[in-house]
């Protein structure tokens, strides 16, 4: 994510003639020293460190972007907040609810401007989701189905990177993806009031991996020595909406067969959407007014360049642009923000928003029913 991130700002001059600043790649933090010097000879940054606290404090930095394993986050912007630097940090913020709040309140006390790297929600299609929903083409929304289904977790031999360990990581798939899922539900429909859900681990042990070295992606041999997993392969839950609709979400890292599929579907009265990461340039239609001939089905709308920010990428109708281009989007949503000197959404705010419903689902695993959500904000 620090390389997506790095291409992403590196990118935005040339996309966006209408920016309304240039930034500057100043110092790259990494506690592995190759992978900073790494950052200067490829990405541009004109220094690098194995310090964070060097890059924090750094003259020239006005942005922090954290996109460490999720446990570190806390220490990492807490300590960006505090030398009264703007905070952009990845997905979910801290590695468990507790950990979010408290960034959140170090933030808001040290009144910075912060983002958070939800970044599905800047699709040009789901954007085009959310102004339909908002203009009322699918009636009153009865239900919401999403989900966050990947691979990156299926093969047993997949090491025991950072993401499988609650030292690491936090929580699991409640941690990385639900929190994706979730997060563009409240965003296209609202707060979520109370959820009931279960949690499970498929694959108890993973090889280890070798220290400074590899991703989730990589795998081990056969009798290389294991480790436990000491976080959720899988989490789903039951949701009800203030809205009065109702959500059913389900993630999972250990799947065999979905990639990577962040995926919704939204149901109304007068109409119905479905979109899937896996084919973000597409998505599923069916409006009642819009079609007289009820039965015809779902229309396929092709993204191009009629949607938002589309055509910075490529032109035309049905060109399709890329995962990455979503965090191009996403940075510079938070350029603008941070220039303006106005918050950005999605900020620790709604990092929160999610985080709180995160809690209520944890309660649930272990009570077995329904769970109120109360806001984890400290005050
Ligand atoms: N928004 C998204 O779609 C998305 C996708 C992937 C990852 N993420 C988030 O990005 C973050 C990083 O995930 P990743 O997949 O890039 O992980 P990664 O393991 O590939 O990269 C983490 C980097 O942090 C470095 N690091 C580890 N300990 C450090 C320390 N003490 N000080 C400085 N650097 C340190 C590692 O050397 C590595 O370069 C996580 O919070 C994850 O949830 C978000």
């Amino acid at each position: 994510m620090g390389q997506a991130h790095s291409r992403s700002y590196a990118r935005i001059p040339m996309l966006f003639p209408e920016r309304p600043a240039d930034p500057r790649l100043v110092i790259c933090a990494d506690n592995l020293e190759a992978r900073g010097l790494e950052a200067v000879r490829s990405f541009g940054f004109a220094e690098s460190t194995t310090d964070p606290a060097r890059a924090i404090e750094h003259p020239d930095v006005d942005v922090v972007v954290v996109a460490a394993p999720n446990m570190l986050h806390e220490e990492l912007c807490v300590a960006a907040a505090g030398a009264g630097k703007h905070v952009f940090c990845e997905k979910p913020v801290g590695g468990t609810p507790d950990q979010t709040a408290r960034v959140e309140k170090a933030a808001r006390d040290a009144g910075v401007i912060t983002g958070v790297g939800y970044n599905y929600r800047w699709a040009p299609l789901v954007i085009y989701a959310r102004q339909l929903i908002e203009a009322g083409a699918l009636g009153e929304i009865t239900n919401y189905r999403g989900r966050f289904f990947s691979m990156y977790g299926s093969d047993p031999l997949g090491l025991l990177s950072w993401r499988f360990e609650h030292d690491g990581a936090g929580y699991g798939v409640s941690s990385d993806i639900l929190s994706h899922a979730m997060d563009l539900a409240m965003m296209l429909n609202g707060p979520i009031t109370e959820v009931t859900g279960l949690a499970e681990t498929f694959i108890e042990q993973r090889p280890l991996p070798k220290p400074g070295e590899g991703t989730h992606y990589d795998r081990g041999e056969p009798g290389d020595p294991t480790g436990p997993v000491t976080n959720e392969d899988y989490a789903g839950c039951f949701a009800r909406f203030d809205n009065g609709s109702i959500g059913n979400f389900e993630s999972s890292r250990s799947i065999v067969g979905p990639q990577s599929q962040m995926a919704f579907e939204v149901y109304g009265t007068k109409g119905s959407i479905m979109w899937n990461l896996e084919t973000m340039n597409e998505m599923k239609v069916f409006l009642t007014d819009a079609n007289d001939h009820l039965h015809d089905g779902y229309t396929t709308v092709y993204a191009g360049d009629r949607y938002p920010y589309h055509g910075a990428f490529v032109p035309g109708d049905a060109n399709a642009i890329g995962f990455e281009d979503l965090k191009v989007i996403e940075d510079l949503n938070y350029l603008e923000a941070v220039v303006s000197g106005r918050q950005h959404q999605p900020g620790f705010a709604e990092a929160l928003d999610y985080v709180s419903v995160q809690s209520a689902l944890i309660r649930s695993w272990s009570s077995g029913g329904w769970e109120k959500v109360q806001s984890v904000r400290i005050a």
